[in-house]
Parts: structure tokens; C-alpha cells; sequence
């Protein structure tokens, strides 16, 4: 049987980022072995008791159909945290809730791109959005990310590669996998790029709480933006409630009003008990949201610190998110064969940044989420194998 064009679009490299992650489960499962799985972004710590016990609760309340683009309430909520965080003004009419930020940009970008559209994405970038760009039609225009600038944006490089087709600049601060956190003035410089070529600005801030470096800058903080600037993020690295698939999209009603049509026809809204639980999230300063921060924090410098006494190897130490990039290019051998050879000999998993862009070859992507034995141990085993390779 034949499959739309669209099959094609959504199966791009950044989807077989996953490879070592999927092995690594067929290894542990299969063969029975204990691996490190150092691949994915989920937080390892539980969330806090008050969002799991009101969602629980009020699944008993009500399990009915929630509003399409999510409950008043959590709607009005998202909007007074996003006001209060960035002194913008931000109303329930700017919001919509999603399955999760993954969902968000997906629907985000239907509405704002399309075939013959041309999406600048700064790279290396998360691995799903080539195939979110690809959905849309519209044509990925990448802009490399260099590790010499720690991976911080050349608002020039960005200038060079905007076209009359521009029709969205998309970024991602703090970053993953590069765990860049943008300066504020950076912020406002690709926000003046996107007024001077009208152009929308789609801003990916799913590690939003776990900036160390410096503050985070949401790109609605900027002034004269919020008619052209659309915010994507979710409770699930903050929270560490990734299961919720509560996320949102705060941008100018009008898109709010055509995401009703998409999520009418898409979703036909979220599950109403977890916008209850997300409603005491986004409501409440709870204490495990700061120790989730500087769990992370702490963790992200004592492992960079371990990885550089791996020869050949250079770690960059995150300035925010959840993984440290490991720079293997020292070391003779490509980063998917490194990837390969330390899940087949040392029973640790780790992504290898290929597939998140150009300017992620030569790098591994190390997830934080174990907890600090297991940290230790990998960063070991890591460490152990790069030496195999020196003495090889
Ligand atoms: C940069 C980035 N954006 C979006 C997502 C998706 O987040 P969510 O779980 O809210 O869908 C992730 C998840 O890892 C991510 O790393």
C-alpha cells in the first residue's frame, strides 16, 4: 500500500538518534545485562507528592472530556506565571495546553509554517525537530551552533541565512543537548532579527527551570514581541512529571484561536485530573522544583569534572539542563562507534549527537538522570574505555 509524502518527512536521522537507547533495552532485557543507561532526558527524582495526590484526586472527581484547548484555570495560571516571570503582560487568550512541549512544537509550527517556508533552527538541536519541521513542509534552514563559542548563538550567521521564504526562527535556551544558556542580550538580538524580517519566533523552553549559568531569558520577556513570539513548555523536566504530557503554548491569541481548530481536529483536548495536578504546579512555589535544580547543578559539574580525566576527551560543562556533551573527536574513532563500543564492552549508554545536527558530530550527548552511584559508575566506566582506546 502506498503512505503519504509525509512518512518521508518525519523519518529523518534525528530519529535514529535513538539507536544506542533502543539496543541498550534490547540488551538489558534479552541478554539480562545491567547497563547505565545514560540516553534519555527524564528526570530521576519523584515529583512531588502535592501535583501526583490532586491529580489523583480529581480523576475521582470528574473523567469527562476537558476543554480543546485545556481547562480555564490552568490556562489563566500558565498565563500569570508567564506575566509575572517576564513583565509581559500574558492573558488566558495567549494560551493553550498540550500533550507536553513535544506536541506543542509540533502544533505550533503547523500553524506557523508551511510548504515553500524556510524555519531557521540553530544546531546541534533536540533530535524530533527535523521531523516536527518536516511535517509543516516547510524547508529546515540549519545555522550551526560552534563549540569554540560554547555553543551560543552568532546572531551574524544567523542574519546571513535568513531569506525572503524566513518565516520562523526557532531556538531553544537552556539547550539540549548543548546545555547552552542564552545571554539575555542574545535573546534580544535574535528577537530584533525577527522584527526587522518579520519573521515569528519560536522559543522552546522545556529546561526553563534548570538554568545555572546565568537567569533564564524567555524570549516573551521582549518587548514589542508578543504579537510575534510563541513560547513552547511543559512541566516535564521541571516537575519531573514527563507521563503528564502537560505542556502549553503561550502566543498571540489569534494563533491560540487556529491551535482550538488543530487541537479540535487533533486531540480534542488533555486529560482534565492532570491539568488539576498541573494547576498546583504552576500555582504553588514547591521546594522539590529548586532541589530538582540543584540536584542537576551539582551533579552537572562533579561529572564534567570526572569526564576530563578521559584521555582524548573534552566535556563542556552544561550551563544548564540535563546532560554533559562530551567532545570524543581526540579520539580516533567517530562518536556512534564510540557510542557502540562503551554499550558493547563497558554496559554504559549514551547518545551520540549525529543525528542532532552537524555541528553535533564528534560529541556525545550524557544524560544526569541516574542517580549519583550510577553517575559515578559510568563516568568511570567512560573514563576506563577512553584509556582502552589511548593504550590501543
Ligand atoms: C529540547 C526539548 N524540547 C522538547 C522536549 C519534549 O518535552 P515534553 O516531555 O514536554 O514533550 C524535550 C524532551 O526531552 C526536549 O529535550
Amino acid at each position: 500500500m502506498r503512505y503519504a509524502p509525509l512518512v518521508a518527512r518525519i523519518a529523518g536521522s534525528g530519529a535514529d538518534v535513538w539507536k544506542t537507547h533502543f539496543r541498550a533495552a534490547k540488551l538489558r532485557h534479552e541478554e539480562g545485562r545491567e547497563i547505565i543507561d545514560l540516553t534519555v532526558g527524564s528526570p530521576d527524582q519523584p515529583p512531588a507528592a502535592a501535583i501526583l495526590d490532586e491529580a489523583a484526586a480529581a480523576m475521582r472527581r470528574y473523567s469527562g472530556y476537558a476543554a480543546i484547548l485545556g481547562g480555564f484555570p490552568v490556562r489563566r495560571a500558565v498565563a500569570a506565571r508567564m506575566a509575572k516571570r517576564t513583565g509581559m503582560p500574558c492573558e488566558m487568550a495567549n494560551v493553550a495546553i498540550v500533550a507536553g512541549a513535544q506536541a506543542g512544537l509540533y502544533f505550533a509550527l503547523q500553524c506557523l509554517a508551511g510548504p515553500g517556508d524556510e524555519v531557521i533552527v540553530l544546531e546541534p538541536m533536540y533530535a524530533t525537530y527535523e521531523a516536527v519541521c518536516g511535517a509543516t513542509g516547510a524547508t529546515m534552514v540549519q545555522v550551526p551552533l560552534l563549540p569554540e563559542r560554547g555553543f551560543h548563538p552568532d546572531i551574524d550567521a544567523i542574519a546571513r541565512a535568513i531569506t525572503p521564504r524566513t518565516r520562523v526562527l526557532w531556538i531553544n535556551s537552556p539547550s539540549n543537548p548543548t546545555g547552552a544558556v542564552f545571554e539575555r542580550e542574545e535573546v534580544a538580538a535574535i528577537a530584533a532579527l525577527c522584527q526587522k524580517h518579520d519573521l515569528w519566533l519560536l522559543s522552546d523552553e522545556v529546561y526553563e527551570e534548570l538554568a545555572y549559568a546565568r537567569p533564564h531569558t524567555s524570549a516573551w520577556s521582549q518587548p514589542d514581541m508578543q504579537g510575534r513570539t510563541v513560547v513552547v513548555s511543559s512541566l516535564s523536566k521541571s516537575h519531573v512529571v514527563p507521563g503528564f504530557r502537560l505542556g502549553w503554548i503561550v502566543g498571540p491569541p489569534p494563533l491560540v484561536e487556529h491551535l482550538f481548530y488543530l487541537l479540535l481536529c487533533a486531540q480534542y483536548g488533555g486529560a482534565p485530573f492532570l491539568q488539576a495536578g498541573a494547576l498546583v504546579a504552576l500555582t504553588q512555589d514547591l521546594p522539590e522544583v529548586a532541589a530538582v535544580r540543584d540536584t542537576y547543578r551539582r551533579r552537572s559539574v562533579e561529572f564534567a569534572d570526572l569526564l576530563a580525566r578521559a584521555p582524548s576527551c573534552r566535556p563542556l560543562r552544561p550551563e544548564g539542563g540535563l546532560f554533559v556533551m562530551l567532545d570524543v573527536r581526540g579520539t580516533g574513532i567517530s562518536a556512534p562507534v564510540f557510542a557502540d563500543q562503551l554499550l558493547e564492552r563497558e554496559n554504559v549508554a549514551v547518545l551520540a549527537c549525529d543525528g542532532f545536527g552537524p555541528g553535533g558530530v564528534g560529541h556525545l550527548r550524557i544524560s544526569l538522570t541516574v542517580d549519583d552511584a550510577q553517575l559515578a559508575e559510568g563516568g568511570a566506566r567512560i573514563v576506563r574505555f577512553a584509556e582502552s582506546l589511548r593504550s590501543a
